[in-house]
């Protein structure tokens, strides 16, 4: 198969879909890559290393060329006139909340495989896992520079210092973002408590953390208080494919004292803090009904060299099935990767985007087999 790799034009996305070391893989299974000039030049991995993998190196209206194209984010405006009818998309979409996008993918009638809905053995999301897991603990980093003066903050260290108590955090959502983020926190000295709706998850988190780490079941009425108590709350909830539930509302925000800071991270869902909006690298934060908002929708970019290694040790052996027995035979032997196709030919193969966006839902298994 012939395989795309573009450069990311997303703002400040310095991530790359394939590593030289994945390309020569690729390679190596008898395929054909071409890479486009510079998409991993910001984070060290320079074209040269590229075609020494074996890689041809070009432009991206010859990257989008390719059978199938492998990045990391969801296409960017100019990049939708670049795709092909039948063309395998491999990356993040995050379809849901983003109308637009999921109009342009059903107009160019491409096959979208979206890296965060396909699933393992085990129903979890192992494609969004090493993203999540970044995104969680740059989220407290993030919190913490929120949290300083020169930001809006209200001047707490997280962790406190003896005989001063440390900040209260509030993490809602136990999966990866979350755990991530409360390790994190907890590792800095501050005053952690998690929310999640599945008992299972919270019960596995006491194991995991014991006392340390305070664990709640998601009412309203528990989220109200922390979200008032707390000096920085991390969004982290995701219903799969779904537009994130808003669990905290404008009133709670309100409620919040002045230079408190929330970092949304299921922006890229949409939100679950009823105030936040999409920033990006260039402006992160920014400040309303005095609470210091950061809502990166592609946190883990900040760190892009880690986040780049993680992303594609997960990705490169799907992306070795897709290419090797095509998108048909790939999805029919390997359910979960099926899971991931939200968008085939023209039509919405994921319930959750159809409901949510009003679109007709398309099984993919019968679009599969048809
Ligand atoms: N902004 C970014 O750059 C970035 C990066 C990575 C992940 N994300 C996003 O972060 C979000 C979380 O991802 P994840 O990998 O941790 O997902 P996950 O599936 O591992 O965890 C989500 C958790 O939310 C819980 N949940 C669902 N509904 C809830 C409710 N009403 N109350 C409390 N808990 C609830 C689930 O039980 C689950 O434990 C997703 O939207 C994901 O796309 C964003």
């Amino acid at each position: 198969m012939i395989i795309g790799v573009p450069k990311e034009i997303k703002d400040r996305e310095y991530r790359v879909g394939a590593t030289p070391e994945y390309v020569s893989t690729l390679v190596g299974a008898g395929h054909s890559v071409i890479v486009e000039e510079n998409a991993g030049a910001a984070i060290d991995f320079p074209d040269e290393e590229y075609r020494a993998a074996g890689a041809q190196i070009a432009s991206a209206r010859d990257v989008y060329e390719a059978q199938m194209v492998i990045k990391v984010k969801e296409p960017q405006m100019s990049e939708f006139p670049l795709l092909k009818e039948g063309q395998i998309l491999f990356c993040y979409l995050h379809l849901a909340p983003d109308p637009e996008q999921t109009r342009h993918l059903i107009e160019r009638k491409v096959v979208g495989v979206a890296y965060e809905t396909v699933t393992d053995s085990h129903k979890r999301l192992p494609l969004l896992a090493p993203m999540s897991e970044i995104a969680g603990r740059i989220a407290v980093q993030a919190g913490a520079t929120g949290l300083q003066m020169i930001n809006g903050g209200r001047g707490v260290l997280l962790g406190g210092v003896p005989g001063v108590a440390p900040a209260k955090v509030a993490v809602l959502g136990g999966g990866a973002v979350g755990t991530h983020a409360a390790r994190m926190a907890m590792g800095l000295g501050a005053d952690v408590v998690i929310f999640d709706n599945n008992l299972m998850r919270l019960k596995e988190l006491d194991a995991l953390y014991g006392p340390r780490l305070k664990t709640l079941y998601s009412t309203k009425a528990a989220i109200c208080k922390a979200v008032a108590e707390a000096d920085l709350v991390i969004g982290a909830v995701l219903i799969p494919g779904k537009s994130a539930p808003r669990l905290v509302t404008e009133e709670m925000v309100q409620s919040m004292r002045p230079g408190s800071v929330v970092v949304d991270v299921a922006i890229d869902q949409g939100g679950c803090i009823e105030t936040a909006r999409p920033t990006t690298h260039t402006a992160p934060y920014y400040v309303m009904h005095d609470v210091v908002h950061y809502c990166v929708t592609n946190m883990p970019g900040a760190c892009a060299r880690t986040s780049t290694e993680a992303l594609t040790n997960a990705t490169l052996p799907y992306a070795l099935k897709l290419a090797a027995l095509g998108y048909q035979k790939a999805l029919l032997e390997d359910r979960g990767l099926m899971e991931g196709l939200n968008v085939c030919l023209g039509h919405v193969t994921n319930a959750h985007v159809a409901h949510d966006l009003g679109y007709p839902y398309f099984p993919p298994e019968r679009f599969i087999a048809s």
